[in-house]
């Protein structure tokens, strides 16, 4: 399998970054979370205290991202998921992180997950999922995570930034959130992790 792209994208806590890690650790192929490169340059913002929809600053930041800036404890919570659908939303700031996505997947293959790597980064990719899940079911996950994490938050808020986040993800002009024509859809509203894995690997295994 080496060598090969796989590409799992969907809406925010779909399940697609767990499943994306376990699908790479089982095929042996590297693992990238896109999304932490948009979560980083809208950091980078924040820290400036610059708006995150400021898009000089904000190309400036993604063309300036250092490894040391993905791994980051503060990546995550609603600020910077607001930050990183801002600056996503700038063309100049997709174009400065396109390269670097298909370098990382293009010499030995790679399982990315985000919302346009079947449509945009790799779009011959001879596997593509497109994850999703009830708003519902998706707003609970991500409160138990923020939960587990020690953040308290009201479920119903949480569930509105989720389909705020969506909402400004599937609606921008440059690269939404769509799955590609030729994606496969995995629905794990009903699938607890476990089973999402054993179902995405066997969708895999039909395309490969
Ligand atoms: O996947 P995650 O929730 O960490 O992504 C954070 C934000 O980064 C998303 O809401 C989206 O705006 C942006 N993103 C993107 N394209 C990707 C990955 C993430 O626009 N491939």
């Amino acid at each position: 399998l080496a060598g090969v792209v796989i590409a799992v994208d969907g809406p925010a806590a779909a399940g697609k970054g767990t499943l994306a890690r376990r699908l790479a650790a089982e095929l042996g192929l590297p693992y990238l979370d896109t999304g932490l490169l948009y979560r980083a340059t809208g950091r980078r913002l924040l820290d400036a205290g610059a708006d995150p929809r400021d898009t000089l600053a904000a190309e400036a930041a993604a063309r300036s991202l250092s490894p040391a800036d993905l791994e980051r404890p503060d990546l995550r919570g609603p600020e910077a998921d607001r930050a990183a659908s801002a600056v996503a939303a700038i063309p100049a700031v997709r174009a400065a992180l396109l390269d670097w996505q298909r370098g990382f997947g293009r010499t030995h293959g790679a399982v990315l997950d985000g919302r346009d790597i079947g449509t945009v980064v790799f779009p011959d990719a001879p596997v593509k999922l497109f994850v999703t899940a009830s708003d519902e079911e998706r707003a609970r996950r991500r409160w138990l995570e923020l939960r587990g994490r020690g953040v308290t938050a009201e479920l119903p808020a949480v569930l509105a930034d989720l389909r705020a986040r969506d909402a400004q993800d599937a609606g921008r002009a440059v690269a939404p959130l769509k799955p590609a024509a030729d994606a496969l859809l995995l629905d794990t509203t009903a699938l607890d992790a476990e089973a999402a894995f054993r179902a995405a690997r066997a969708l895999v295994a039909e395309r490969l």
